[in-house]
């Protein structure tokens, strides 16, 4: 058999590279089928002189394949190729990809289940997408200097950190969650996450079981809906109203999730008497309740709510915390404060999951906290935020007039605005017509775990985040929806 390789080495190259030009020329010379299963090679003899190379650059090629299993030899005989190579290795007759069949683990298969957020077509000018932040409102310059301090302050060798983080980012958040939230918890009950998301996984993994029922509130955070379906939880939604979720429904489950400082998306918050259902319901089954207290550093009408934490008797609250709302949430870093028995089982799934969290990251934000940068930078957000949303509710009042109703925008980073005259058969329409006029709006729908509720008006609602966005643009952004909102009713300030 003659093997052609076009083009041999020119002189510059290096043996190396001609030896892998071999190889890829006699792996396409076996996955064109001119060397079937079990055929002789060529003596490297005959090949070095064929194709005027040394020997020894042969015989390298040769070594090189029969290390991928291409090839094979027994002392003394030439080299053939590998009986086990499967005969079909070119790419141009393999099946295509999407008729390769897959098969994931049930835990994949719900999650596949799952639909993606549609990834949005064109760009629009003002986004009221709820979750993002603006660059411009983290404190670079200190961040800057917290990481390059505990760049240099990096020892000598390089080694994995405690699962459950730095023992000097837990203490300081210890401090900070008692003066700020009023949290009674050792250091050691602290567990550093990337981020909540990170933390309802770990609660998946640990408290549920396939088949386990979830307490819910409808509507709620998706993120954490699905953590509990992929998990194999049956989700039972609990309406919520102005004093949160209604706790008559709570019976038999292992888990409640609950947003009890400002009901996420609708921004109640939960009552004295429904936090003591809560518990006494959690004591009672041996139930854990996960208290997401995402954005309760964002107070503006009300006073700060306690946490639902500081009246657990019973080791039944799991509390849940992010830096995602006040610094960023790019740098996924959150945290856990769990019952002291369940640290250790925590620390377990947190070192398989990922180890630790990054360690320059932790550190530079146990900078922030001990040194009062925290939450100075805290009070600094708040105002520019309490600006916004200024900029928000008036932009809604005076433009939008009773076409909207706004809820929940005591607190938090986001309002709830209800569509006075549009149906909820016709949200979605109304956010393809906004996006196409450059205006970034998201529904209320995919909240809903059930689709009917009985607190849920027959109206598209809005989730309206504004941390990300100028008081020029909020603006602009009302009264891009304004022009939509005529579209579909007449507006009843102008019938008037
Ligand atoms: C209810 C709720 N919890 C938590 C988060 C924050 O998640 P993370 O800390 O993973 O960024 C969000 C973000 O939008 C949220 O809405």
């Amino acid at each position: 058999v003659v093997v052609q390789l076009t083009g041999i080495a020119p002189v510059a190259e290096t043996e190396r590279s001609v030896t892998r030009r071999i190889c890829k020329a006699i792996k396409a010379q076996i996955g064109a089928g001119r060397f079937g299963l079990g055929a002789r090679l060529p003596s490297t003899r005959s090949l070095a002189a064929e194709w005027g190379v040394s020997r020894t650059t042969v015989t390298a090629a040769y070594e090189q394949l029969i290390a991928e299993g291409y090839l094979e030899t027994r002392r003394g005989a030439r080299a053939r190729v590998a009986q086990s190579l499967v005969r079909d290795i070119s790419t141009k007759q393999r099946p295509a990809p999407e008729r390769i069949a897959h098969r994931l683990s049930r835990y994949g298969q719900r999650l596949d289940a799952f639909s993606l957020p549609p990834t949005p077509s064109g760009s629009v000018n003002v986004d009221f997408r709820y979750g993002d932040m603006s660059a411009a409102d983290f404190p670079t310059l200190v961040w800057k200097k917290a990481v390059s301090a505990a760049l240099l302050r990096r020892p000598k060798r390089l080694r994995y950190g405690d699962p459950n983080g730095s023992p000097e980012l837990r203490a300081a958040l210890q401090g900070y969650l008692w003066r700020a939230r009023g949290l009674r918890c050792d250091a050691e009950q602290i567990v550093v996450v990337n981020g909540s998301q990170q933390g309802l996984d770990l609660c998946a993994r640990l408290l549920l079981d396939p088949g386990d029922r979830v307490f819910i509130e409808n509507p709620s955070y998706n993120l954490a809906q699905q953590t509990f379906i992929a998990a194999g939880a049956e989700l039972i939604p609990l309406d919520v109203d102005r004093e949160g979720m209604r706790t008559d429904g709570l019976r038999d489950a292992r888990l409640a999730y609950v947003t009890p400082s400002h009901q996420f998306p609708l921004g109640s918050v939960l009552s004295a008497g429904r936090r003591q259902d809560l518990l006494a319901w959690a004591q009672r089954s041996g139930a854990y309740v996960i208290e997401d207290d995402y954005d309760s550093e964002y107070r503006f009408d009300i006073g700060p709510i306690p946490a639902l934490q500081t009246l657990d008797r019973a080791e039944r609250v799991i509390y849940l915390g992010t830096v995602s709302k006040t610094l960023s949430p790019t740098l996924r870093l959150g945290y856990l404060v769990v019952p002291a028995a369940l640290r250790f089982a925590f620390g377990k799934a947190k070192r398989l999951a990922d180890r630790h969290t990054p360690g320059l990251e932790q550190e530079a934000l146990a900078d922030l906290l001990a040194s009062g940068a925290y939450e100075r930078h805290v009070r600094r957000a708040r105002r520019r935020n309490g600006s916004r949303r200024a900029a928000l509710l008036s932009a809604l009042s005076d433009i939008l007039g009773d076409q909207v109703t706004v809820v929940g925008a005591d607190a938090g980073l986001h309002v709830l605005v209800w569509l006075n005259q549009v149906p909820r058969a016709q949200e979605d329409e109304l956010i393809a017509r906004a996006r196409a006029a450059g205006l970034g709006l998201h529904a209320i729908s995919p909240l809903y775990a059930h689709p009917v509720s009985d607190g849920r008006p027959d109206l598209a609602g809005l989730v309206m985040g504004y941390a990300s966005l100028s008081e020029q643009d909020i603006e602009q952004g009302v009264r891009g929806l304004k022009l939509i909102l005529d579209h579909f009713g007449p507006s009843p300030c102008a019938d008037g």
